[in-house]
């Protein structure tokens, strides 16, 4: 049995249909990547994992367990085995980097105070910022916020850890350190991670497995070898356009420096 399985799932909005039929299996410890274009339902499927969107149909399952259900105290449970590195970090402008990251900790444990510090510490050493635990996220470079996004993951120990495009933005030297937390992250705790990212060569580096989505479906998954080996046009052309053949100076190009 798969940690968390998709099976027939639909979702949409209003008119816009985002999933007619996704079915897709995660297994535990692995790193799976999550591709497609703009729009396509990347996101949508993280939030739908989380609860925080329903399905319109089908299944979810979090350890044989299903999950989509209309009472939102259902959710504490799953929100403290899964947390969320939200797409541009999401930190609370107002807080201070102590207060961002100890927040999933005082929701959902009740821990004393001194477990509390400790936690928010070890969490933000993991990510290399013990220095920033006093400075407000308005004082800290994007990548900093990312990592700092990513230690209020970690805090609450997580058995899943979900990225939502963590490096989009990011210059090289910082695309490669989240990389290497992800990878990091994984090694250490032993952590499921699922990664939505547009970037092809953090998604080669990063993951056992890479799934794409199109069009309301998965229309191909594999491992890395695998999906660089697809022929189907659809994978191609975004492998080929998402992958630059000299990636730093390609990224410098985009981001221009
Ligand atoms: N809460 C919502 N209400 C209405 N439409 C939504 C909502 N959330 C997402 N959508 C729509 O669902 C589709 C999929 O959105 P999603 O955010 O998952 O895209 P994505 O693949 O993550 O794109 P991107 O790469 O730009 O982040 C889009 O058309 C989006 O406009
Ligand atoms: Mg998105």
């Amino acid at each position: 049995m798969a940690l968390i399985e998709f099976r027939n799932v639909k979702k949409a909005f209003g008119p816009k249909v985002v999933y007619e039929d996704l079915n897709l299996d995660i297994e535990a410890g692995e790193a799976l990547t999550i591709i497609g274009g703009s729009g396509m339902g990347k996101s949508v499927m993280l939030k739908l994992l989380i609860g925080l969107l329903r399905t319109d149909g089908g299944t979810i399952r979090f350890a044989g367990q299903e999950i989509q259900s209309t009472n939102e105290r259902d959710y504490a449970p799953i929100r403290r085995r899964i947390a969320m590195l939200f797409q541009g970090a999401a930190l609370f402008d107002s807080m201070s980097v102590r207060d961002n990251v100890s927040y999933g900790l005082r929701e959902h444990f009740r821990l004393k105070p001194s477990e509390l510090a400790e936690r928010v510490h070890k969490a933000l050493e993991d990510v290399g910022l013990e220095d920033t635990v006093d400075m407000m996220p308005s004082d800290l470079s994007q990548g900093m916020r990312k990592r700092v996004g990513l230690a209020r993951a970690l805090a609450i120990r997580p058995e899943v850890l979900l990225y939502d495009e963590p490096t989009t933005g990011l210059d090289p030297v910082s695309t490669e350190r989240i990389n290497a937390l992800i990878l990091e992250t994984k090694r250490l705790y032993n952590v499921t991670s699922i990664v939505v990212t547009h970037d092809m060569s953090s998604a080669f580096q990063i993951s056992d497995r890479i799934a794409m989505v199109h069009k309301g479906f998965i229309i191909a998954s594999g491992t890395v070898d695998e999906i660089k080996r697809v022929t189907d046009p659809r994978v191609r052309d975004f492998i080929d356009g998402h992958a630059p053949e000299d990636d730093d100076v390609a990224t410098l190009l985009r981001y221009g420096g």
